[in-house]
């Protein structure tokens, strides 16, 4: 894998980043969820009240947004997303962040923020980035990029446990709104709009476990760096 990219988009809710980090750790590479830092961005304008310049004040927003510091640490064998020096991750998949991560998402500034910090990461180990526009616009050139999906049923269902399992209280109708809304805005937002790469791979992985995809992937894996 060294020196290699692997590019993982996808649908809401396709457990994109379990995948990729179990990737991780068999091809001993590093995992970079690109959807955290969406997240992360999220969050803070959330905790400081500046939704209301996404529409209205976009450069304000911006002016806003500057000075804060994003970066990946490694702590053991992860790499946790620290915004401001503070570890966040336990914040980022709340259903108030989820509601809010595709209107900011949307805004052309703040993705090119984000993706030059992406394509600033370290690769010589090889990396494994997931999100909606890795294989498009982030890494056109990954050596390997797959395209996850799965039914609505399945993908809420999952988050669902997910999210209850952490002690949130939250409904599958609100999850599924969610998801739904999530993927509507994705695709349809005017830059780096969420598409299947021609050259990308297509998975569904409705009825298949983790370790049935992990399988495939790596045959895949194996076939197109190694023969
Ligand atoms: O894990 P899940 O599928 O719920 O989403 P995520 O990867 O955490 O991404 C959250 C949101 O960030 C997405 O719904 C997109 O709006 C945005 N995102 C994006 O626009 N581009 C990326 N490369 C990654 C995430």
């Amino acid at each position: 894998m060294l020196g290699r990219i692997i590019a993982i988009d996808g649908h809401a809710s396709t457990g994109k980043s379990s995948l990729a980090k179990s990737l991780s750790y068999e091809f001993n590479c590093i995992h970079i969820n690109s959807g955290s830092m969406y997240r992360a961005i999220a969050l803070h304008i959330i905790n400081n009240n500046l939704i209301k310049y996404i529409e209205s004040d976009t450069n304000y927003l911006m002016s806003k947004l500057d000075g804060i510091s994003l970066e990946f640490k490694e702590v053991g064998t992860k790499l946790k997303l620290f915004l401001n020096g503070k570890d966040i991750e336990k914040d980022l998949n709340s259903l108030v962040v989820s509601n809010e991560v595709s209107n900011i998402a949307a805004i052309p500034e703040i993705r090119s923020k984000l993706v030059k910090l992406q394509r600033e990461i370290d690769r010589s180990k090889g990396i494994i980035m997931d999100g909606r526009d890795i294989g498009s616009v982030v890494f056109p050139d990954a050596d390997l990029k797959l395209f996850l999906t799965a039914s609505i049923e399945v993908r809420a269902e999952r988050r669902y446990d997910e999210l209850i399992k952490k002690g949130a209280n939250v409904t599958l109708s609100d999850v599924i709104n969610n998801i739904e809304d999530r993927d509507k805005k994705d695709s349809n937002r005017k830059t780096s709009p969420l598409i299947i790469d021609n050259d990308a791979i297509l998975i569904d992985n409705t009825n298949k476990t983790i370790s049935e995809q992990l399988q495939l992937i790596k045959e895949i894996v194996q076939s197109r760096f190694y023969n």
